[in-house]
């Protein structure tokens, strides 16, 4: 049997084997799913822009005027004037001096916390960052601390440890980093930006805040959970993606001048890969003037949160952890999120389950995601269904782990009082980097 064979293998024991389902048309409210007529719950398509027709013209004129591809990296080949279009727009929507656009938000993350994250940097990680923030760390040659999800005291005593000279490894050489999602992915919380940035200004600190899911679908007129904690221009890069509620593809760094003209020079991500294409771009621009005009489009999506939240809480789910349109139902094992998941689709509803490593181990979940184009009652109906879903999967949802006890903190303070580095995990895919200061 081959190695990869056994991986395979391996995966399928555990629960973890992951197949993709086929999707006929757009990422609409409703889709065909393998054939069959379903709710889509599970699609980042927030503000229901990736379909709009405004939009799908914008794309589909710029095909013609520019071309599909944009030939090379923007240092080799020069920026298309699309690309700066978009990147006005976007600084102006940010409330920044300018903003870099990457080819999308996994390359935006790795490229910006790696040419941040220096020799000699201390970067700190909140442990429930997505993957592509994880992956920054892991490329930076940086050392990693990991702190526990959003426990400003953990953050804290990171800080302060960096500080030290004690073992002549850890005395401080370059400005610190602290990397976070602003709203966290897989749980619908949102970061204590506020203490983030006071502990930032305390300490000397550059912040990194990944806006993936707060661009469009929080703050005033969608700009985000900074613009909503009243933190614009205090963050050194804010980081959004073109792919979720902008309905494209795509990414953006949103900082001064002086970050863009370090970023344009060091991160490779942007460096190393062709510049995006101009549909993708042009189409993030028609979905940005739709906000600008229909603010009420976010909110649509908060209410239309609100009302899935409730109808699900009613259900008996526990679903306090999350105030914004992600809403996870966290079941536990593996494979009894599968059968919630497929007892769902077989009711008409589809919300996908989210398993390790994007997760940590015993947190499986349904990760629903709520859009502004769904009726109030599609989101009713879902939660009846989510609810007849569990009974027939054998699941008791008052029985899942509550978000709170899911985002354990490892780090809680010991009998001597003192925060702790959180306990490393372990598993053939290590979620996080090393969970405590880590040679690069
Ligand atoms: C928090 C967060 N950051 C970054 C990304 C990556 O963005 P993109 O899909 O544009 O690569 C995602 C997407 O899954 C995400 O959830």
């Amino acid at each position: 049997m081959t190695e990869i064979h056994e991986r395979l293998d391996e995966l399928k024991e555990l629960g973890l084997f992951r197949r993709m389902r086929l999707v006929s048309g757009p990422q609409g409210p409703r889709v065909v799913l393998d054939g069959k007529p379903v709710l889509l719950l599970c699609s980042n398509n927030y503000l229901g822009l990736a379909d709009h027709p405004r939009v799908r013209e914008a794309a589909a004129d710029a095909a013609m005027r520019w071309g599909v591809g944009a030939g090379a990296s923007r240092l080799i080949s020069g920026t298309m004037t699309v690309h700066r279009r978009l990147e006005e727009s976007l600084a102006m929507f940010k409330g920044t001096e300018t903003a870099l656009l990457f080819g999308s938000g996994y390359l935006a993350n790795t490229g910006v916390i790696s040419a941040l994250g220096t020799e000699g940097t201390m970067i700190f990680s909140d442990e429930l960052n997505h993957a592509s923030l994880i992956d920054g760390c892991r490329l930076a040659r940086g050392e990693t601390f990991v702190y526990a999800h959003a426990d400003l005291d953990h953050l804290e005593w990171g800080l302060q440890q960096s500080l030290r000279d004690g073992d002549g490894r850890r005395g401080r050489t370059r400005t610190p980093l602290i990397v976070t999602d602003s709203v966290f992915s897989m749980d619908g919380d949102v970061a204590p930006l506020e203490g983030i940035v006071e502990l930032a200004e305390h300490y000397g600190a550059r912040v990194i805040v990944d806006e993936a899911h707060g661009t469009g679908c929080m703050g005033p007129d969608g700009r985000g959970a900074v613009a909503e904690a009243g933190l614009e221009g205090q963050i050194d890069v804010v980081i959004g993606t073109l792919g979720k509620a902008l309905g494209s593809y795509g990414a953006f760094a949103a900082c001064d001048a002086q970050m863009a003209a370090y970023l344009t020079n060091t991160s490779r991500s942007f460096i190393f890969s062709t510049a995006p294409p101009p549909p993708a771009v042009a189409g993030a621009m028609a979905a940005l003037e739709l906000l600008f005009e229909q603010p009420r489009r976010v909110e649509r999506l908060q209410a239309n949160a609100a009302v899935l939240r409730d109808e699900l809480a009613k259900e008996g789910f526990e679903v306090a952890g999350s105030t914004t349109q992600i809403v996870p139902l966290i079941v536990g094992e593996a494979d009894v999120a599968m059968r919630v998941c497929e007892a769902a689709l077989e009711r008409g509803v589809f919300a996908q389950a989210i398993r390790p490593p994007t997760v940590p181990e015993g947190t499986s979940r349904l990760r629903l995601a709520v859009m502004a184009s769904h009726t109030k009652d599609e989101l009713r109906e879902a939660a009846r269904v989510m609810g007849k879903a569990a009974l027939a999967a054998g699941w008791r949802p008052s029985a899942g782990v509550p978000i709170a006890e899911a985002q354990s903190r490892p780090s809680s303070p010991d009998a001597s009082g003192e925060p702790q580095p959180p306990a490393p995990r372990g598993g053939i895919f290590d979620q996080q980097a090393d969970s405590v200061a880590r040679a690069a």
